[in-house]
C-alpha cells in the first residue's frame, strides 16, 4: 500500500510502498508527479537498484543526459552517473563536487532540467552524525513572496544561463581537478536563454526559474541592471525560510523536481568519509507536453492517495 508522508516543512515528503527495481504501474506514476508538484523532493526509503533498473526508473519521467566528461559513470552506462570522492587506482571514481553551490541542474539547456534522481549507496557518518546533506529552496514560495512591483517588472523577461558560470566558480576553488572545460565541452554546453518566470507544468503555479549557479544576465536589461536584479532575486530565494535539508540514508533514492527547487550540497566531509551518489538527470522534454501530463494524471486514485 503506497503512503505519501509530507514533511511538514517548506519541501519535502516520502513515499512508502513502492518497489523503484519493478516497472511503476500508471497510478504509482502519477502519484509520483502529482508528489513532486506539491513537495518538489521526494524519498524513497529502502530501495535496492542495480544501475539499470535505476535508469530505468528515471527515464520514465524523461530524457537522461549523460556526463559530459565522458567518464565518473556505471560502466557502459553513460546516463548513470557517480558522484563520489572514492578514489581508486589514483583517480575519483565520480565527480567529487558536483552541485557544491545553490544551483538548479541543466538549466543551461535548451530543453531545461527536470528532476534529479539520485541512489545513495555511501553516506558519510562523524560520530554518528550524518554529513554530505543535500539543500534545497522552494522556487514557488519564492516567487509567491516576490514583491508585486518586481514580478510586475520581468514578466516576459528572460535570462541567459551558462552551464561555464558554475564549472568556472567549481574549478577556481582550492584543490579542484576541473580543468577549464575544452572548446569541444563548451561547444556541446552552450548557454541558453529562459523566462525569468515558468508556470510549473504540474501545479499550474508561477516560479522564479532564475539560479545563482548558471543565471548570467537578464537580457532586457542593461548590465549593471541586470547584476542588481540578479542580486536581489539570489538573495531573496535563498532566504532560509525557503530552505529544506535532506539528511541522507543508505538506499535512499532521492527524486526533486529542478523547476520547483534549486539545490546545493554540503560538502562537510573528508576524504577518508566517503560519499558516493548514483544519479540520473531527466530533462524536462516530455512534461510541458499537455497531452503526456494529461494522460500521466489520468488515474484518479493517484490523486487521491498524493494528497
Ligand atoms: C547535484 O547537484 O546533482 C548533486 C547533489 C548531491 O550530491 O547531493
Amino acid at each position: 500500500m503506497t503512503a505519501v508522508e509530507p514533511s511538514g516543512q517548506i519541501l519535502g515528503a516520502t513515499i512508502k510502498g513502492m518497489d523503484l527495481a519493478t516497472p511503476l504501474s500508471d497510478t504509482d506514476f502519477a502519484t509520483i508527479l502529482l508528489s513532486l508538484g506539491r513537495h518538489g523532493v521526494i524519498r524513497f526509503p529502502d530501495q535496492h537498484l542495480e544501475a539499470v533498473q535505476l535508469r530505468d526508473f528515471s527515464r520514465r519521467f524523461g530524457v537522461i543526459q549523460a556526463t559530459l566528461t565522458g567518464r565518473h559513470h556505471e560502466p557502459g552506462m553513460p546516463e548513470v552517473g557517480y558522484l563520489s570522492n572514492i578514489i581508486e587506482n589514483g583517480e575519483p571514481i565520480g565527480i567529487t563536487d558536483a552541485g557544491q553551490d545553490w544551483h538548479t541542474d541543466m538549466s543551461y539547456n535548451e530543453t531545461i532540467g527536470f528532476l534529479n534522481v539520485l541512489y545513495a549507496v555511501k553516506v558519510p557518518r562523524r560520530d554518528g552524525r550524518v554529513l554530505g546533506d543535500t539543500m534545497f529552496v522552494n522556487t514557488q514560495a519564492a516567487y509567491d513572496d516576490l514583491a508585486p512591483e518586481l514580478k510586475t517588472r520581468l514578466d516576459g523577461m528572460t535570462a541567459t544561463h551558462d552551464f561555464n558560470k558554475f564549472w568556472e566558480n567549481m574549478r577556481l576553488r582550492p584543490g579542484s581537478l576541473r580543468a577549464p572545460l575544452s572548446a569541444e565541452q563548451r561547444r556541446r554546453r552552450p548557454p541558453s536563454v529562459h523566462p525569468v518566470f515558468l508556470t510549473h507544468p504540474i501545479t499550474g503555479k508561477r516560479v522564479l526559474y532564475c539560479n545563482p549557479g548558471y543565471a548570467i544576465r537578464i537580457n532586457e536589461l542593461d548590465e549593471a541592471e541586470s547584476d542588481r536584479v540578479l542580486e536581489t532575486l539570489f538573495a531573496h530565494q535563498l532566504q532560509p525560510k525557503y530552505q529544506f535539508t535532506h539528511h541522507w540514508t543508505e538506499h535512499d533514492v532521492l527524486v526533486w523536481d529542478h523547476l520547483g527547487t534549486l539545490h546545493n550540497a554540503i560538502p562537510d566531509y573528508h576524504a577518508d568519509e566517503h560519499r558516493l551518489m548514483k544519479r540520473c538527470q531527466v530533462m524536462a522534454d516530455r512534461i510541458f507536453d499537455p497531452a503526456f501530463l494529461r494522460a500521466a494524471l489520468s488515474s484518479s486514485s493517484a490523486v487521491a492517495s498524493a494528497r
